[in-house]
Order: C-alpha cells, then structure tokens, then sequence
C-alpha cells in the first residue's frame, strides 16, 4: 500500500514536469518572433506589401491562435511549412500557379518580405505540432487515479 503511494507521487511529478514543459512549449510558440510576426501582419494585410500586391489572405487560410480565417479559394497554408520547408522563400519570387501569378508578377515580393512570410508559416506549423500533444497529456492524467 505504502509502495503505491510511492509510486503515484514518483508518477505525479513526473506528470507536472511534463505539463510544465509542455506548457512553456506552447507558450514559446505562441509568443511569435519579431520576424514571423512581420510575416502574419504581411498575411492578413494588415501590414502592406512595398510593391502593393494583394494579402495572401484573400486567397488563403492558415489556422493560427492570432489570425482570422483566411479565403477558401487556394490551398490551406497552415502546414505549408511542412511541405515546402525554407524554399517558400524562393518559391514566393515566382509562384508557378496562374492566380498567384498574375497577382504578383506586376507587384513582386521583397526578398525581406518573403523571409518575413516563411517565418510566419514556420511559426503556424509549429503550433499545430503542439496541439497534438494534448490528448497524449489527457490519456496520461486517466492513467493516475
Ligand atoms: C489571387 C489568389 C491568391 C493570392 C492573393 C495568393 N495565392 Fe497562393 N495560391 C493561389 C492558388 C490558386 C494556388 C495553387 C494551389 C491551389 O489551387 O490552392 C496557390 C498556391 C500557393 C502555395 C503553394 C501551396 C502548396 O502546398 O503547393 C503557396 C506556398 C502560396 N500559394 C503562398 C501564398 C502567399 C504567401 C501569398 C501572399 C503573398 C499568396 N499565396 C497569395 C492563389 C493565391
């Protein structure tokens, strides 16, 4: 009985550290940097583009704690990151798809601008990675009674 006791205390210290750490996580993703930041602004037009080309999120949407939902029209960013990795940056020179195209060829993004806006969906996709470790905690947390 004794023993128990034991093992449940080792078992609920271990289970705060975890929820502590992953809280911090979560906390370190939401608070953005200073780039990815510049790059959400970029996103939702609330910042404009030096050359006036459209907000991407006309088009687009990204599932993010500090963004509204985006246009339906295109491909959902949220995990773009993923898929694409650093080479958005690049890619946003010369996007190969006719819509973007004739959007941006008249009004080219900065290279600046483009970093800005690789940072923001590398902060977006990272936050997604978080949310999947909720229900692993909530199974952990049924498991010590
Ligand atoms: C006029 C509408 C429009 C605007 C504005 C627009 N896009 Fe797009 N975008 C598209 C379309 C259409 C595609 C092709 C894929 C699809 O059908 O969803 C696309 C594709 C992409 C892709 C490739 C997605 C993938 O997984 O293959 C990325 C990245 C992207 N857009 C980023 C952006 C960013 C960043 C902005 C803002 C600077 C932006 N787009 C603005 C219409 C738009």
């Amino acid at each position: 009985m004794k023993r128990k006791g034991l093992i449940n205390g080792i078992r609920l210290i271990v289970l705060s550290t975890m929820i502590g750490l992953l809280s911090f996580q979560s906390y370190a993703a939401k608070t953005m940097d200073a780039e990815a930041s510049a790059g959400k602004k970029l996103f939702e037009g609330s910042s404009s583009f030096l050359n006036g080309g459209p907000a991407c999120i006309s088009c687009h949407n990204v599932n993010h704690s500090e963004l509204i939902s985006g246009g339906l029209f295109a491909k959902d960013l949220t995990k773009v990151y993923d898929r694409m990795g650093e080479g958005i940056a690049g890619w946003l020179g010369a996007p190969p798809f006719p819509a973007m195209a004739a959007s941006y060829q008249n009004h080219p993004l900065t290279e600046n601008e483009r970093n800005k806006l690789m940072a923001f969906f590398k902060s977006a996709n990272e936050e997604k990675k978080d949310s999947v470790c909720i229900p692993f905690v909530a199974e952990v947390l049924t498991e010590v009674k």
